[in-house]
């Protein structure tokens, strides 16, 4: 597969991995349970809300590029590197998934940072960064309402 190939087809599993990872969440917001709830729900609401915006970022980042958004849910699916969870009511489980996927987010992130560099696509490369940043901060703040190290 060509560096450009390979570009198309992570970015696709990207915005595929943020849509799964997206209703996660909602599921979270939904679902949570315990002395926690006011504070996850809404940390949880805030969490979708910016997903929600970084996935049409997403999608629009891949039609300037001239490359086609996945769009349905059967081939997010198929693609994305995060599972449905189940129904999680527990406020630490639900943090404990959050810092993972974001991870795994960060994870595809890195790959698109350095195909894109290679390919001199400066847009993408600024974007990816500007994600790997973002949820950095934010995977400080997990840990630390986790207590890990
Ligand atoms: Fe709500």
């Amino acid at each position: 597969m060509g560096n450009q190939q390979a570009l198309k087809s992570k970015l696709n599993s990207l915005l595929a991995t943020y849509q799964v990872h997206y209703q996660n969440l909602r599921s979270l917001h939904w679902n949570v349970k315990g002395p926690n709830f006011f504070e996850l729900h809404l940390k949880y609401e805030e969490l979708y809300t910016r997903t929600q915006i970084i996935i049409d970022d997403l999608a629009e980042r891949l039609l300037t590029l001239e490359i086609t958004p996945l769009h349905r849910f059967i081939d997010y699916l198929e693609v994305s590197k995060i599972a449905e969870n189940p129904l999680i009511a527990d406020g630490r489980e639900g943090m404990s998934y959050i810092l993972d996927a974001q991870k795994t987010l960060i994870g595809l992130e890195r790959e698109i940072l350095v195909l894109s560099g290679d390919l001199d696509d400066d847009g993408t490369n600024a974007m990816m960064s500007d994600l790997i940043r973002e949820k950095e901060k934010t995977n400080w703040m997990f840990s630390a309402w986790l207590n890990k190290k």
